[in-house]
């Protein structure tokens, strides 16, 4: 089937302009797509305060269907157009992207995809841990590159009353030496702050992962969707966090590895390893943001606090060829305008979609 490709620009039809195989579309701030983070599930066996609040994802609370899911090969197959726009890094999430059944098979239909010049793409994933022990070997053999682990806190009242997951931090823990047992490396660990909450272990948790072989990130607290009640007085701003660890251990700033790195990182003066900040409140890195997101039933996001998604799936189940969708992939990020975090605070959204859909 082909079909000419029209995308709206300022209430218009335009066509989408053809790019040639393996050309790298760019959006319209001249970013490149080069991420895809891909959301498998919108479950999770956790209810963190911060995404899915219990009173709000209760035992009545609808999830997708099954029937509305993505299937393995057509997330596969929107991965591998993907590759041939720009993409090079490909991220499982969820919600918990391990509470989706037999992903490792996913993993190594992934695995296989390669870039237009014959490289693999990096293959990672998002997880609370959980479910990690268990699957990491598998997912390890499946071609899966490396895992971060979610943990925001070392005490476990703390952690609960985070997580409310019912899950010892002990277990996440070894759910993190499993990962590296695997070969699943580096192991990032993604630390959320919210002060008053969890800001007392921001120092306990530096000290747990110095002399590690596991890299400690601290995110600030951002107002992803809207059930989690968010205020800009309970985020902790990255150089807080940096004041207080260096007043303790010593701290020096990194140079990025790559365009669009999301954390800025630093390193401990005495050799003990390094850490990474995500300021995503009080340094926006819209700039560089080169992620596109797939959610659970295949519509397209081209930012973390969007109010709609562009849908693949319908046209997927409808027998769109490979040409009408990778039109349509370049179409909606050759039209992308997002800059959300910097410029929060001017722009009121309604509709945000909800981290636990969409994935970190
Ligand atoms: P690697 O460098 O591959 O480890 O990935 P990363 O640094 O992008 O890390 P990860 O995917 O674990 O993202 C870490 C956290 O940063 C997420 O959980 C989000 O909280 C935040 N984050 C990631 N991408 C974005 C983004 O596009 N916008 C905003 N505002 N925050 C993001
Ligand atoms: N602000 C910052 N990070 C968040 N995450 C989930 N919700 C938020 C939020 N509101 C993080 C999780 C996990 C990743 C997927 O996103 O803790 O590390
Ligand atoms: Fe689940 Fe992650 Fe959301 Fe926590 S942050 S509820 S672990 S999807
Ligand atoms: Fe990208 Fe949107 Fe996050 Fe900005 S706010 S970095 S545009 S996902």
């Amino acid at each position: 089937m082909s079909r000419v490709i029209f995308h709206e620009e300022n209430g218009v039809d335009r066509p989408v302009p053809t790019l040639a195989p393996g050309q790298a579309v760019q959006d319209a701030y001249g970013r490149p797509l080069r991420d895809l983070r891909i959301s498998v599930t919108d479950r999770c066996n956790f209810r963190c305060r911060y995404c899915m609040p219990r009173e709000v994802y209760g035992a009545d609370h609808v999830f997708l269907p099954r029937s509305a899911l993505l299937t393995f090969e057509e997330i596969t197959r929107v991965a591998r157009i993907a590759l041939t726009l720009g993409v090079r890094k490909i991220r499982l999430t969820g919600g918990e992207p391990l509470m989706r059944k037999q992903l490792d098979v996913l993993v190594g239909m992934l695995a296989e995809l390669r870039t237009p010049d014959g490289a693999a793409p990096e293959l990672t994933l998002t997880t609370n841990g959980a479910l990690l022990a268990r699957q990491a070997a598998a997912l390890a053999r499946a071609g899966l590159n490396r895992v971060t682990v979610s943990l925001d806190a070392m005490d476990d009242a703390v952690f609960q009353r985070m997580s409310d997951g019912g899950v010892p931090v002990a277990d996440i823990l070894a759910a993190m030496d499993a990962a590296v047992q695997a070969g699943l490396q580096p192991v990032k660990v993604n630390m959320v702050v919210r002060r008053g909450m969890n800001d007392d272990q921001i120092l306990p948790m530096a000290r747990h992962f110095r002399h590690s072989d596991k890299v400690l990130r601290f995110i600030e607290y951002m107002d992803v969707g809207h059930s989690n009640g968010w205020r800009m007085d309970e985020v902790v701003t990255g150089a807080e966090i940096i004041r207080l660890i260096s007043a303790e251990f010593p701290l020096v700033p990194v140079q990025a590895q790559y365009r669009g790195e999301v954390a800025s990182r630093w390193c401990y003066a005495d050799g003990a390893g390094e850490i990474g900040l995500i300021t995503s409140v009080s340094q926006p890195f819209c700039g560089d943001c080169t992620r596109l997101r797939l959610s659970p039933e295949g519509k397209l996001f081209t930012c973390l606090f969007a109010d709609h998604g562009h849908d693949l799936r319908e046209l997927i189940r409808t027998g769109a060829d490979d040409a009408v969708l990778a039109a349509h992939l370049s179409g909606v990020w050759l039209t992308r305008k997002d800059r959300y975090s910097e410029q929060r605070g001017q722009a009121h959204r309604d509709n945000k979609i909800e981290m636990s859909y969409i994935g970190g």
